[in-house]
C-alpha cells in the first residue's frame, strides 16, 4: 500500500487517501477517503469503485460499492468484510489505515437508484457485507427525498455480526419514514427478529409488498429466496433489483466433460488451450494477457474482450450495450468457449 508521498499517478485511475478506518464488526471496517485534491467524486447511490491494489508482486482488482452517500460529497466510503482466505479483502483490513492512498477506478454499476425504475416506497433486503449499496441508498433517499418511505431488512449471522449497527439504529431512531428491521439467525437481542429469513416472515415483515421496489444483496442464495417470495406474491419484477458482491463460478460444464478449444489473441502473438468449463477471463489471465477481472461476477465490465471468431456461452452481458453485443463484444468472467476463438482485447 502506498503512502500518500509516495504516489505517482496512473491516468485513468483516481487516488484516493484514507482519512478514518471504524471497526464495524470482528471482521468488517470501514474505510473513509478523500480524493487528493479535494474533489467531491461523482457518483450515484448503489454505485461501486474498482480499486487496484498491489498484494505481494501482484497487481490485482476488487470492487467495493460505496456505503456512503452522494448528497454527503466531502468524503466517500467503503466497507470490507474479511473473506476467508481472500487476498485482498485481508490485505486491507490487515494494513489499511488512514494516511494510505488507494487507486480506484471512477464510480460504475447498473445497481444505482438513479437509473433503476424505483417507487418512492422501498424495502432494501441485504445480508453481510450486501449492506453497503443499501445504506448508500437509504442515506441519500433520507438526505433528499422527506416523502421517502424505506424498509430496511438487514440479516445477520448473529448481533456481533451486523455491520454498522450503531448507524442502523440511529437512522431508525431519526428518521419516522426509515424502519429498521434486523433479524439474526442466533443469540437475538431486543428488537430482533430470529431468523432465518422465510416466506412466512418475509410476509409477515413488508405485508405492503406491492407498490415498493426492492434492491437486495447478499449470498447468491439469499437473493433467489427474496426473488421466489416477491415472484410468489405477483411482485412486479420491474422492480426488483440484485446484485451480486460473488465472483460466478456455476460453470455450464463441469471440469470432467468439459471440451478443450484453441482461444487466439493474434494481437498479443500468442494463443492458449480453453475448455468448455472455463472462464475466458482465466484463461486469458493464464496467458498474462492484459485483462482486469475486478469484479469476476459479470457486473463491473472492466473485463470487455471482443469475439472476432467463434462460439461462446455467456452468462452476463449487464454492462454491454445493443452495439457492443452486436460486435461481438462479451464480458471474459462470464463467457465460455463453445468452439475454437479468435479474441481481442
Ligand atoms: C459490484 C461488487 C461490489 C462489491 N462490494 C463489496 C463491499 O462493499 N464489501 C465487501 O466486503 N465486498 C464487496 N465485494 C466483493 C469484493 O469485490 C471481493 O470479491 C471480496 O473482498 C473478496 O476478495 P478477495 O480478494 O479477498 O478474495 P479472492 O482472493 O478473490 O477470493 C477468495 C475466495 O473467496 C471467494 N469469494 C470472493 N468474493 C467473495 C465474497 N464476496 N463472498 C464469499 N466468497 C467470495 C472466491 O470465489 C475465492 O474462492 C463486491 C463485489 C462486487 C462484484
Ligand atoms: S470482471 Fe467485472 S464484468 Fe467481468
Amino acid at each position: 500500500m502506498n503512502q500518500t508521498s509516495t504516489f505517482a499517478q496512473t491516468p485513468a485511475l483516481m487516488p484516493l487517501i484514507c482519512i478514518d478506518r471504524i471497526e464495524e464488526t470482528a471482521d468488517a471496517a470501514t474505510f473513509a477517503f478523500r480524493t487528493h485534491d479535494a474533489k467531491p467524486v461523482d457518483y450515484k447511490p448503489g454505485q461501486f469503485v474498482i480499486f487496484q491494489v498491489d498484494v505481494a508482486d501482484e497487481q490485482l482488482h476488487r470492487a467495493y460499492s460505496l456505503s456512503s452517500t452522494p448528497s454527503r460529497p466531502e468524503h466517500v466510503a467503503i466497507t470490507i468484510k474479511r473473506v476467508p482466505g481472500g487476498r485482498v479483502s485481508n490485505h486491507l483490513l490487515d494494513h489499511l489505515k488512514p494516511g494510505h492512498m488507494l487507486r480506484a477506478m471512477p464510480p460504475a454499476g447498473e445497481f444505482n437508484l438513479i437509473d433503476r425504475p424505483s417507487t418512492g416506497k422501498l424495502v432494501l433486503l441485504s445480508a453481510g457485507s450486501g449492506i453497503t449499496p443499501c445504506i448508500s441508498i437509504a442515506r441519500w433517499l433520507l438526505d433528499t427525498t422527506p416523502q421517502a418511505d424505506i424498509q430496511f431488512v438487514y440479516s445477520a449471522r448473529s448481533p456481533a455480526d451486523v455491520i454498522m449497527a450503531a448507524e442502523l439504529a440511529r437512522l431508525h431512531d431519526a428518521h419516522d419514514n426509515f424502519k429498521l428491521i434486523r433479524i439474526v439467525d442466533q443469540d437475538p437481542v431486543e428488537g430482533d427478529i430470529q431468523g432465518p429469513l422465510d416466506a412466512a416472515l418475509f410476509e409477515r415483515l413488508i405485508p405492503d409488498l406491492q407498490g415498493r421496489t426492492i434492491f437486495t444483496c447478499g449470498p447468491a442464495g439469499y437473493m433467489q429466496a427474496i426473488e421466489s417470495f416477491a415472484s410468489a406474491r405477483d411482485f412486479d419484477m420491474k422492480y426488483f433489483h440484485k446484485e451480486s458482491f460473488v465472483p460466478a463460478t456455476a460453470n455450464a460444464a463441469s471440469a470432467d466433460d468439459a471440451i478443450s478449444y484453441e482461444l487466439q489473441a493474434p494481437q498479443f502473438g500468442k494463443s492458449a488451450r480453453i475448455d468448455s468449463s472455463q472462464s475466458l477471463l482465466q484463461v486469458l489471465e493464464s496467458a498474462a494477457l492484459p485483462v482486469i477481472g475486478a469484479c469476476r461476477a459479470g457486473v463491473c465490465g472492466s473485463c470487455k474482450c471482443r469475439v472476432v471468431s467463434g462460439e461462446v456461452s455467456s452468462r452476463s452481458t449487464a454492462t454491454l450495450s445493443e452495439a457492443d453485443i452486436a460486435a461481438g463484444y462479451v464480458l471474459a468472467c462470464s463467457t465460455q468457449a463453445r468452439s475454437d476463438l479468435v479474441i481481442e482485447i
